[in-house]
C-alpha cells in the first residue's frame, strides 16, 4: 500500500518548494500536477490552439501523451516523447495553463496519470485539486496559501534577484486574477478540502513553513 500526501494552494503559495524538501525529507516522491497543466499548454501553443474554444482543445488534447520521468529524483515531463520540462515554467505558460486546466477533457487525461503514479509510490503530490478530487483517501491534506501581496512580494525579489525589471503592481494582479480564475472555474476548482489543514506562509519562511507541515505530518501518522 502507498501512502500519499496532497498539498493543495493558489499560485506563488510555496507549494512546490515546500513539497520538495517534505518529499526528500520522508523519502517519498515530489509530483509537480501544475507541470502536467503545463506541458499540456506548451503542446497548445506550440499548435496554435485557441484556449478559449473548447471544442479545438478537446481535439487538440486526443493528439498528447505526457509520461512523467525522475531523473536523480527530478521530475521530467515527457512531452509525445520530448523532454519539456525546461519550458514550463515561462509567465505564459502559466496563463495558457490557468485558461485551459478549466475543461473536462485536459483534467481527465492529467488526474488518470496523476492518480496512476500514486499507486505505485508513496508521494507527495501538489496542485490544485489533489485533496478534493484526485486523493481524496490521502491521510493527510495541506491547503497552503499566503497573501496575495506576500505572494507577489516574493515573486518580485525572485525576478529582481535575477536581473530581471518588472512591476510589483501588474506581478500582484497577475496573482489574483490567476487566482480567480483557478478558483471560479466549473470543474474541480481550487477549494479548501474539509479534511485539509490551512498553513498560511504570508509570516514565513520555508525553514518554519517546513516545519509546521513535519509536525501536522507526524500527527496524522500517529493518528
Ligand atoms: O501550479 P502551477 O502554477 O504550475 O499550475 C499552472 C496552472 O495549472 C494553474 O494555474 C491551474 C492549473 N492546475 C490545475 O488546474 N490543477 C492542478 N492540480 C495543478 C495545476
Amino acid at each position: 500500500m502507498s501512502y500519499s500526501i496532497a498539498i493543495d494552494g493558489p499560485a506563488g503559495a510555496g507549494k512546490s518548494t515546500i513539497a520538495k524538501l517534505l518529499a526528500s525529507k520522508l523519502n517519498y516522491i515530489y509530483v509537480d500536477t501544475g507541470a502536467m497543466y503545463r506541458a499540456m499548454a506548451v503542446h497548445f501553443s506550440k499548435n496554435n490552439v485557441n484556449p478559449l474554444d473548447e471544442m479545438e482543445v478537446d481535439r487538440a488534447v486526443q493528439d498528447v501523451d505526457i509520461q512523467i520521468q525522475y531523473d536523480n529524483g527530478v521530475q521530467q515531463v515527457i512531452l509525445n516523447g520530448e523532454n519539456v520540462t525546461g519550458l514550463l515554467r515561462t509567465e505564459e505558460t502559466g496563463k495558457m495553463a490557468s485558461q485551459t486546466s478549466k475543461y473536462q477533457s485536459v483534467r481527465t487525461k492529467l488526474v488518470d496519470l496523476q492518480r496512476k503514479l500514486s499507486k505505485t509510490s508513496d508521494v507527495i503530490m501538489d496542485g490544485r485539486d489533489i485533496g478534493t478530487v484526485v486523493l481524496p483517501d490521502a491521510f493527510c491534506k495541506i491547503y497552503l496559501t499566503a497573501s496575495s501581496k506576500a505572494r507577489a512580494e516574493r515573486r518580485y525579489n525572485e525576478l529582481v534577484e535575477k536581473g530581471m525589471e518588472c512591476d510589483f503592481e501588474s506581478i500582484k494582479n497577475d496573482i489574483e486574477s490567476r487566482d480567480y480564475q483557478d478558483m471560479h472555474r466549473d470543474i474541480s476548482p481550487l477549494k479548501q478540502a474539509d479534511d485539509a489543514v490551512l498553513v498560511d506562509t504570508s509570516d514565513m519562511d520555508i525553514d518554519q513553513v517546513v516545519d509546521v507541515i513535519s509536525s501536522i505530518i507526524q500527527e496524522k501518522m500517529k493518528a
